[in-house]
């Protein structure tokens, strides 16, 4: 299967995908490079970025000027966005896109949760993604528009199990909508796409049980977990001509997950929430 979108679309674009050296993000590379974009990936670990972009530069078709350059980048880190920001524009001459696709989380109830690391998880998902976007707009994108979308997650019921990148992507869809407005009048497009239950090798490494996406299966809406192709694809679509008038929204990418609820339960033998009635419920004991 190829791109739906046409051959060269984004030829001469320069863009940025942060945390492209794996799973959604490489994908969001591949076809940005495959349509012809010079793309900067970036992550913080430098072995993997070089091999990310060695596998990614196969996608650059014949006679493409699309290239693929790594630069690695801790987000939370102000100097080493700017450094990121600096060097695409040194490289390229400009930043038309930044995909803020960078982040991270682990699974934890909140009672089980440090400080440290609800700090660490705020810090690279909402952080992170506000140095990115600030450091763009100040040395590119202010003064020569561009367009941004913030990968998030769904979590339009909360996120029991993550609550800390919950919170940090509410507080990444709520930014960007007021970016939407503070920077219409400097050309910049900026929305979010929210990936659902998408699988992919990093993810599936990253959480302890190995059967996870496959056991979600059944309880999705699909039937089935979604692919970072589907992802990229909507990102493509948000950066193209097509979405010139759309910004500040959010694309869900979830085959409607975000529309059922019974994802997560607490266990039943737990669950001591005392009722209150005064006129005798179904559970009243008067
Ligand atoms: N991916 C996960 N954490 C990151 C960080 N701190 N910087 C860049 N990419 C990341």
């Amino acid at each position: 299967m190829k791109s739906v979108f046409r051959a060269g679309l984004f030829e001469g674009k320069v863009a940025i995908v942060t945390g492209g050296g794996t799973g959604i993000g490489k994908a969001i590379a591949r076809e940005l490079l495959y349509l012809g974009s010079k793309v900067v990936i970036s992550a913080r670990k430098e072995d993997r970025l070089q091999q990310a972009a060695d596998e990614l530069a196969r996608y650059i078709q014949p006679s493409s000027t699309a290239e693929v350059k790594t630069v690695p980048c801790n987000i939370r880190e102000e100097q080493q966005v700017t450094n990121l920001m600096e060097e695409t524009i040194s490289s390229y001459g400009k930043i038309d896109f930044l995909v803020n696709n960078g982040g991270g989380q682990f699974m934890s109830p909140v009672s089980n949760m440090s400080t440290k690391g609800w700090k660490a998880v705020v810090d690279t998902n909402l952080n992170g993604t506000f140095l990115c976007c600030k450091e763009a707009f100040r040395l590119w994108m202010g003064d020569n528009g561009g367009s941004i979308v913030n990968i998030i997650v769904d979590m339009s019921k909360g996120f029991p199990g993550m609550a800390h990148t919950g919170a940090a992507r509410a507080g990444v869809h709520n930014l960007t909508m007021s970016l939407a407005v503070e920077w219409i009048s400097n050309g910049i497009r900026i929305n979010c796409v929210a990936p659902g239950v998408i699988y992919s090798e990093t993810a599936a490494q990253n959480y302890s049980d190995p059967e996870l996406f496959q056991k979600l299966n059944s309880v999705l809406p699909a039937k089935r977990c979604g692919t970072t192709e589907e992802v990229a694809g909507a990102v493509s679509f948000l950066l193209s001509p097509a979405a010139a008038y759309i910004t500040g929204t959010t694309i869900d990418v979830d085959g409607a997950s975000s529309k059922v609820s019974l994802n997560y339960l607490p266990p039943a033998d737990k669950c001591h929430l005392p009722e209150y009635t005064w006129c005798g419920g179904p559970n009243s004991k008067l």
